[in-house]
Protein backbone atom coordinates (compact mmCIF):
# COMPACT_ATOMS: atom_id res chain seq x y z
CA UNK A 1 0.00 0.00 0.00
CA UNK A 2 1.44 3.49 -0.82
CA UNK A 3 1.85 5.79 1.90
CA UNK A 4 -0.93 8.98 2.63
CA UNK A 5 0.00 12.23 1.89
CA UNK A 6 -2.02 15.62 2.59
CA UNK A 7 -1.00 19.19 0.35
CA UNK A 8 -2.44 21.93 2.20
CA UNK A 9 -3.22 24.03 -1.16
CA UNK A 10 -2.75 23.85 -4.88
CA UNK A 11 0.14 22.74 -6.61
CA UNK A 12 1.34 22.28 -9.96
CA UNK A 13 0.87 19.12 -12.22
CA UNK A 14 4.76 17.90 -12.23
CA UNK A 15 4.46 18.10 -8.56
CA UNK A 16 1.38 16.36 -8.56
CA UNK A 17 2.68 13.51 -10.95
CA UNK A 18 5.86 12.62 -9.28
CA UNK A 19 4.03 12.64 -6.23
CA UNK A 20 1.52 10.32 -7.33
CA UNK A 21 4.30 7.17 -8.90
CA UNK A 22 4.93 7.04 -4.93
CA UNK A 23 2.09 8.41 -3.05
CA UNK A 24 -1.90 8.35 -2.20
CA UNK A 25 -2.02 11.91 -2.21
CA UNK A 26 -5.23 14.79 -1.57
CA UNK A 27 -5.00 18.38 -2.24
CA UNK A 28 -6.92 20.93 -0.91
CA UNK A 29 -7.76 22.77 -4.18
CA UNK A 30 -10.27 25.40 -2.89
CA UNK A 31 -9.56 29.24 -3.34
CA UNK A 32 -9.10 30.21 0.48
CA UNK A 33 -6.78 28.67 3.02
CA UNK A 34 -7.85 25.42 4.56
CA UNK A 35 -8.94 25.94 8.28
CA UNK A 36 -7.24 24.54 10.98
CA UNK A 37 -10.08 22.27 12.05
CA UNK A 38 -10.79 21.27 8.37
CA UNK A 39 -6.71 20.65 7.95
CA UNK A 40 -6.91 18.66 11.19
CA UNK A 41 -9.68 16.21 10.23
CA UNK A 42 -7.72 15.77 6.54
CA UNK A 43 -4.32 14.65 8.22
CA UNK A 44 -6.11 11.96 10.95
CA UNK A 45 -4.27 8.84 8.80
CA UNK A 46 -1.78 10.68 6.78
CA UNK A 47 1.93 10.22 6.82
CA UNK A 48 3.19 12.87 5.07
CA UNK A 49 2.09 16.57 5.07
CA UNK A 50 3.25 19.09 2.33
CA UNK A 51 2.18 22.41 3.39
CA UNK A 52 2.93 26.15 3.69
CA UNK A 53 3.62 28.19 6.81
CA UNK A 54 0.95 25.64 9.08
CA UNK A 55 2.14 25.41 12.68
CA UNK A 56 3.67 22.09 13.40
CA UNK A 57 2.77 21.40 16.93
CA UNK A 58 2.02 19.23 19.22
CA UNK A 59 -1.33 19.86 19.37
CA UNK A 60 -1.49 19.14 15.21
CA UNK A 61 0.51 16.22 15.68
CA UNK A 62 -1.64 14.51 18.64
CA UNK A 63 -4.37 14.73 15.68
CA UNK A 64 -2.26 13.05 12.85
CA UNK A 65 -0.74 9.79 14.73
CA UNK A 66 0.93 8.78 11.48
CA UNK A 67 2.07 11.62 10.33
CA UNK A 68 5.74 11.07 9.72
CA UNK A 69 6.82 13.85 7.45
CA UNK A 70 6.40 17.25 6.95
CA UNK A 71 7.45 18.77 3.79
CA UNK A 72 7.17 22.55 3.76
CA UNK A 73 6.65 24.59 0.80
CA UNK A 74 9.44 27.54 1.95
CA UNK A 75 12.82 28.20 2.86
CA UNK A 76 11.53 29.61 6.40
CA UNK A 77 10.23 26.83 8.59
CA UNK A 78 9.79 28.95 11.58
CA UNK A 79 6.55 27.33 11.66
CA UNK A 80 8.13 24.10 12.97
CA UNK A 81 8.27 23.04 17.06
CA UNK A 82 11.61 21.53 16.47
CA UNK A 83 11.80 20.38 19.62
CA UNK A 84 8.46 18.40 19.73
CA UNK A 85 8.92 17.20 15.86
CA UNK A 86 12.54 15.57 17.12
CA UNK A 87 10.79 14.57 20.27
CA UNK A 88 7.95 12.10 17.84
CA UNK A 89 10.84 11.09 15.26
CA UNK A 90 8.71 13.32 12.41
CA UNK A 91 10.96 14.48 9.65
CA UNK A 92 11.03 18.31 8.57
CA UNK A 93 12.20 19.55 5.38
CA UNK A 94 12.47 23.10 3.52
CA UNK A 95 13.09 24.28 0.08
CA UNK A 96 16.14 26.19 -0.37
CA UNK A 97 18.23 27.54 -3.06
CA UNK A 98 15.03 27.48 -5.61
CA UNK A 99 14.09 30.85 -4.79
CA UNK A 100 16.72 33.17 -3.95
CA UNK A 101 16.67 35.47 -7.19
CA UNK A 102 13.14 35.86 -6.92
CA UNK A 103 12.44 36.84 -3.02
CA UNK A 104 16.14 39.05 -4.06
CA UNK A 105 13.31 40.26 -7.11
CA UNK A 106 10.85 41.40 -4.76
CA UNK A 107 13.05 43.09 -2.21
CA UNK A 108 14.83 45.01 -4.92
CA UNK A 109 11.08 45.87 -6.02
CA UNK A 110 9.72 47.53 -2.69
CA UNK A 111 13.33 49.29 -2.06
CA UNK A 112 12.80 51.11 -5.67
CA UNK A 113 8.70 51.04 -4.73
CA UNK A 114 9.11 53.02 -1.42
CA UNK A 115 11.72 55.42 -2.22
CA UNK A 116 10.08 56.35 -5.29
CA UNK A 117 6.77 56.22 -3.94
CA UNK A 118 5.44 54.05 -6.78
CA UNK A 119 2.30 52.30 -5.01
CA UNK A 120 1.70 55.82 -3.51
CA UNK A 121 1.66 57.90 -6.31
CA UNK A 122 -0.17 54.98 -8.42
CA UNK A 123 -2.89 55.77 -6.39
CA UNK A 124 -2.54 59.77 -6.84
CA UNK A 125 -2.78 59.11 -10.35
CA UNK A 126 -6.02 56.78 -10.64
CA UNK A 127 -7.43 59.11 -8.37
CA UNK A 128 -7.58 61.90 -11.04
CA UNK A 129 -5.56 64.10 -8.80
CA UNK A 130 -2.60 64.78 -10.98
CA UNK A 131 -3.98 67.72 -12.29
CA UNK A 132 -4.74 69.50 -8.78
CA UNK A 133 -0.58 69.24 -7.86
CA UNK A 134 1.79 72.16 -8.28
CA UNK A 135 5.34 71.29 -8.95
CA UNK A 136 7.56 68.58 -8.57
CA UNK A 137 7.57 68.28 -4.47
CA UNK A 138 4.14 65.95 -4.33
CA UNK A 139 6.04 63.33 -6.35
CA UNK A 140 9.85 63.71 -4.90
CA UNK A 141 11.07 60.58 -3.47
CA UNK A 142 14.67 59.18 -2.32
CA UNK A 143 17.47 58.09 -5.35
CA UNK A 144 18.57 54.32 -4.68
CA UNK A 145 21.35 54.23 -6.97
CA UNK A 146 24.34 55.71 -5.22
CA UNK A 147 22.92 55.01 -1.43
CA UNK A 148 23.90 53.15 1.15
CA UNK A 149 22.03 49.66 1.16
CA UNK A 150 22.30 47.59 5.23
CA UNK A 151 21.38 44.16 4.76
CA UNK A 152 20.51 42.37 7.90
CA UNK A 153 21.05 38.27 7.44
CA UNK A 154 23.90 37.94 4.63
CA UNK A 155 22.51 34.42 3.68
CA UNK A 156 21.84 33.31 0.20
CA UNK A 157 19.27 35.83 -0.82
CA UNK A 158 20.72 38.62 1.15
CA UNK A 159 23.68 37.91 -1.31
CA UNK A 160 21.66 37.97 -4.07
CA UNK A 161 19.93 41.34 -2.98
CA UNK A 162 23.71 42.51 -2.47
CA UNK A 163 24.57 41.53 -5.97
CA UNK A 164 21.76 43.48 -7.45
CA UNK A 165 22.42 46.62 -5.36
CA UNK A 166 26.08 46.82 -6.21
CA UNK A 167 25.99 45.85 -9.85
CA UNK A 168 22.90 47.25 -10.89
CA UNK A 169 22.46 50.45 -9.05
CA UNK A 170 26.34 51.54 -7.53
CA UNK A 171 25.16 51.53 -4.09
CA UNK A 172 27.66 50.96 -1.26
CA UNK A 173 26.48 47.48 0.28
CA UNK A 174 26.75 47.67 3.99
CA UNK A 175 26.08 43.59 6.07
CA UNK A 176 25.35 42.44 9.19
CA UNK A 177 25.10 38.25 9.95
CA UNK A 178 26.30 36.24 12.28
CA UNK A 179 29.48 34.97 10.84
CA UNK A 180 31.27 37.02 8.57
CA UNK A 181 30.96 36.55 4.91
CA UNK A 182 34.77 36.64 3.14
CA UNK A 183 33.89 35.12 0.18
CA UNK A 184 31.16 37.63 -0.57
CA UNK A 185 33.35 40.29 1.00
CA UNK A 186 35.53 39.27 -1.75
CA UNK A 187 33.07 38.57 -4.57
CA UNK A 188 30.68 41.24 -4.35
CA UNK A 189 32.64 44.27 -2.43
CA UNK A 190 30.14 44.11 0.52
CA UNK A 191 31.16 45.29 4.27
CA UNK A 192 30.78 43.98 7.44
CA UNK A 193 29.66 46.04 9.97
CA UNK A 194 28.43 45.61 13.61
CA UNK A 195 24.42 46.21 13.76
CA UNK A 196 24.74 49.56 15.49
CA UNK A 197 26.67 51.09 12.83
CA UNK A 198 25.12 49.27 9.92
CA UNK A 199 21.69 51.21 11.21
CA UNK A 200 23.40 54.63 11.85
CA UNK A 201 24.52 54.10 8.37
CA UNK A 202 22.67 52.57 5.88
CA UNK A 203 19.73 54.89 3.86
CA UNK A 204 17.87 51.49 3.36
CA UNK A 205 17.72 49.09 6.09
CA UNK A 206 16.88 45.51 4.51
CA UNK A 207 15.89 42.32 7.16
CA UNK A 208 16.03 39.09 5.15
CA UNK A 209 17.17 37.05 8.23
CA UNK A 210 15.40 33.47 9.11
CA UNK A 211 13.05 34.31 12.02
CA UNK A 212 14.99 32.36 15.01
CA UNK A 213 14.96 32.62 19.13
CA UNK A 214 18.09 34.35 18.10
CA UNK A 215 16.49 36.72 15.85
CA UNK A 216 12.71 37.02 16.99
CA UNK A 217 12.14 40.95 17.55
CA UNK A 218 15.55 42.07 16.53
CA UNK A 219 14.42 45.38 15.36
CA UNK A 220 12.66 47.26 17.65
CA UNK A 221 12.36 50.85 19.77
CA UNK A 222 16.13 51.23 20.18
CA UNK A 223 17.29 49.96 16.44
CA UNK A 224 14.50 52.27 15.17
CA UNK A 225 15.92 55.13 16.91
CA UNK A 226 19.60 54.44 15.82
CA UNK A 227 18.16 54.55 12.25
CA UNK A 228 18.46 57.82 10.15
CA UNK A 229 15.65 59.94 10.14
CA UNK A 230 15.52 59.91 6.32
CA UNK A 231 16.07 55.70 6.33
CA UNK A 232 13.58 53.48 4.85
CA UNK A 233 13.02 50.10 6.09
CA UNK A 234 12.19 46.98 4.46
CA UNK A 235 10.65 43.66 5.84
CA UNK A 236 11.59 40.35 3.77
CA UNK A 237 11.94 38.01 6.40
CA UNK A 238 9.19 37.38 8.78
CA UNK A 239 7.10 40.11 10.63
CA UNK A 240 7.81 38.11 14.10
CA UNK A 241 11.62 39.47 13.21
CA UNK A 242 10.62 43.11 14.58
CA UNK A 243 8.58 44.93 16.68
CA UNK A 244 5.76 46.03 15.18
CA UNK A 245 4.69 48.14 17.10
CA UNK A 246 7.76 49.98 17.61
CA UNK A 247 7.70 50.57 14.27
CA UNK A 248 4.65 51.72 13.50
CA UNK A 249 6.18 54.23 16.51
CA UNK A 250 8.70 55.19 14.83
CA UNK A 251 7.06 56.25 11.95
CA UNK A 252 4.34 58.14 13.48
CA UNK A 253 7.23 60.19 15.41
CA UNK A 254 8.71 60.34 11.83
CA UNK A 255 11.67 58.73 13.70
CA UNK A 256 12.66 57.24 9.99
CA UNK A 257 11.32 58.00 6.61
CA UNK A 258 9.21 55.08 5.51
CA UNK A 259 9.23 51.27 5.04
CA UNK A 260 8.12 48.13 2.88
CA UNK A 261 6.83 44.82 4.38
CA UNK A 262 6.06 41.86 2.52
CA UNK A 263 5.93 40.43 5.91
CA UNK A 264 3.38 40.89 9.23
CA UNK A 265 3.59 39.92 12.83
CA UNK A 266 -0.15 38.70 12.08
CA UNK A 267 -0.56 37.45 8.44
CA UNK A 268 -3.53 37.88 6.97
CA UNK A 269 -2.69 41.26 8.14
CA UNK A 270 -5.32 42.80 10.26
CA UNK A 271 -7.22 44.85 8.38
CA UNK A 272 -7.38 47.90 11.29
CA UNK A 273 -3.60 48.08 11.39
CA UNK A 274 -2.57 51.39 11.49
CA UNK A 275 0.21 50.28 9.12
CA UNK A 276 -2.41 50.06 6.59
CA UNK A 277 -3.07 53.73 6.87
CA UNK A 278 -0.06 55.37 6.22
CA UNK A 279 1.32 56.82 2.93
CA UNK A 280 5.04 56.16 3.37
CA UNK A 281 4.38 51.95 3.65
CA UNK A 282 4.37 49.82 0.85
CA UNK A 283 2.58 46.63 1.64
CA UNK A 284 2.70 42.79 -0.29
CA UNK A 285 1.22 39.67 1.28
CA UNK A 286 3.79 37.61 1.80
CA UNK A 287 4.89 37.01 -1.73
CA UNK A 288 8.68 36.62 -1.56
CA UNK A 289 8.39 33.57 -3.92
CA UNK A 290 5.38 34.00 -5.63
CA UNK A 291 6.10 33.82 -9.57
CA UNK A 292 4.69 31.29 -11.95
CA UNK A 293 8.14 29.36 -12.07
CA UNK A 294 9.43 29.56 -8.45
CA UNK A 295 6.06 27.95 -7.39
CA UNK A 296 6.35 25.26 -9.50
CA UNK A 297 10.03 24.37 -8.49
CA UNK A 298 9.21 24.93 -4.87
CA UNK A 299 6.19 22.32 -5.32
CA UNK A 300 8.83 19.70 -7.17
CA UNK A 301 11.46 20.37 -4.22
CA UNK A 302 9.05 19.56 -1.50
CA UNK A 303 6.99 16.79 -3.53
CA UNK A 304 10.63 14.52 -3.62
CA UNK A 305 11.62 15.50 -0.07
CA UNK A 306 8.71 13.78 1.00
CA UNK A 307 9.23 10.98 -1.27
CA UNK A 308 12.76 10.79 -0.36
CA UNK A 309 11.61 10.88 3.54
CA UNK A 310 8.77 8.60 2.80
CA UNK A 311 10.75 5.73 1.24
CA UNK A 312 13.52 5.90 3.64
CA UNK A 313 16.33 8.16 1.94
CA UNK A 314 17.03 11.41 3.67
CA UNK A 315 15.39 14.06 2.13
CA UNK A 316 18.15 16.63 0.06
CA UNK A 317 16.57 19.14 2.69
CA UNK A 318 15.74 17.94 6.10
CA UNK A 319 15.84 20.46 8.45
CA UNK A 320 14.49 18.36 11.92
C1 LIG B 1 9.89 31.39 2.30
O1 LIG B 1 9.93 30.52 1.42
O2 LIG B 1 10.15 31.15 3.47
C2 LIG B 1 9.55 32.80 1.92
O3 LIG B 1 8.96 33.48 2.95
C3 LIG B 1 8.70 32.88 0.68
O4 LIG B 1 8.18 34.13 0.48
Amino acid sequence: MKPKVYVSQPICQEARDYLAQYCDFKVWEQGEPIKREELLKKIADVDGLITSGRRITENLLNHAPKLKVVSNLSVGYNNFDLEVMKKRNVIGTNTPGVLDETVADLAFGLILASARRIAELDQFVKAGKWDQASGDEPFIGMDVHSATLGIIGMGRIGEAIARRGKLGFNMDVLYYNRNRKPEAEEELGVEYRDLESLLKQSDFVLLMTPLTPETEGMIGEKEFKLMKKSAIFINVSRGQTIDEQALIQALENKEIHGAALDVFEQEPVNKDNPLLKMPNVVTTPHIGSATRKTTDAMAMKAAKNMVAALTGEEPENRVV
